[in-house]
């Protein structure tokens, strides 16, 4: 695993728009592991901007999404289904066929047979993660023991504290949701955890901290990875130390 400090949100966000770009040109048919939440934005905003420049293609490039609160329609403003589609899909030329989504209102067994199927014949060849502030990455939570596949996760009382920022109320947010495990994150061919601002100096500070692998800090799994990557800006890594 190697860490890269950046001198701000910005250049992070741009460096993993350039990682992701690089995937693009050189691998036939890409497989992109994607993710939510308000950290990856900047690259997606480097990646749109990039397609409208005529810069990069979508139309060979493959995309699944790493998880989804459980008994939201994609219709729904909170889901992962409408953020994708308001960030990305809808403003570049990828297949709406090459998308895979977990369905929030589908039978949750069946998605994740779906996504575990899916992902024992199709290794992604890049992924981005965010991580929560108790160090969740998707949704794998801090537990006793991980998970390798695909799950149906009841969500830690942090992450609905911290995700209910995006909602009216926080009895609104989900309290399920489902994720991809850690046997479809670290088989990816290359993972890069993003992360900015304070409330991740903790989580961050600790995977940084020693060689440990461990379930209660989720993002530690990062650590077998071939080819991680942690991208953190100078704000950040100063507050660790
Ligand atoms: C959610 C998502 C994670 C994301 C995390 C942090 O809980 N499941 O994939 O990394 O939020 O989000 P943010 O980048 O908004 O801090």
């Amino acid at each position: 695993m190697k860490t890269i400090v950046t001198g701000s949100y910005a250049e992070s966000s741009r460096i993993l728009a350039d990682m992701f770009e690089c995937v693009m040109r050189t691998v036939e048919e890409p497989l992109l592991g994607l993710s939510t939440g308000s950290t990856p934005l900047g690259m997606y905003q480097c990646l749109t901007e990039d397609y409208s420049r005529g810069l990069i293609d979508f139309s060979h490039v493959h995309t699944i999404n790493l998880d989804e609160y459980v008994g939201l329609p994609r219709s729904h403003s909170q889901s992962f289904g409408y953020y994708m589609d308001k960030h990305l899909f809808s403003k570049v030329n990828l297949l709406p066929e090459n998308t895979l989504l977990i369905d929030g209102v589908g039978e949750p067994e069946a998605q994740c047979r779906r996504y575990n199927e899916f992902l024992s014949q199709s290794p992604m060849d890049i992924l981005v993660l965010g991580i929560g502030n108790n160090g969740h990455i998707g949704f794998n939570e801090p537990d006793d023991a991980f998970c390798a596949s695909t799950h149906v996760v009841e969500l830690a009382d942090d992450t609905i504290c911290a995700n209910a920022r995006f909602f009216e109320r926080i009895e609104d947010v989900p309290r399920h949701a489902i994720t991809m495990g850690m046997a479809g994150i670290t088989q990816a061919r290359e993972v890069v955890l993003i992360a900015t601002g304070m409330a991740k100096a903790k989580a961050i500070g600790a995977l940084l901290a020693d060689d440990k692998i461990d379930p209660r800090l989720p993002c530690s799994i990062l650590k077998v990875c071939q080819n991680a990557t942690i991208l953190i800006d100078k704000d950040l890594a100063d507050y660790i130390q």
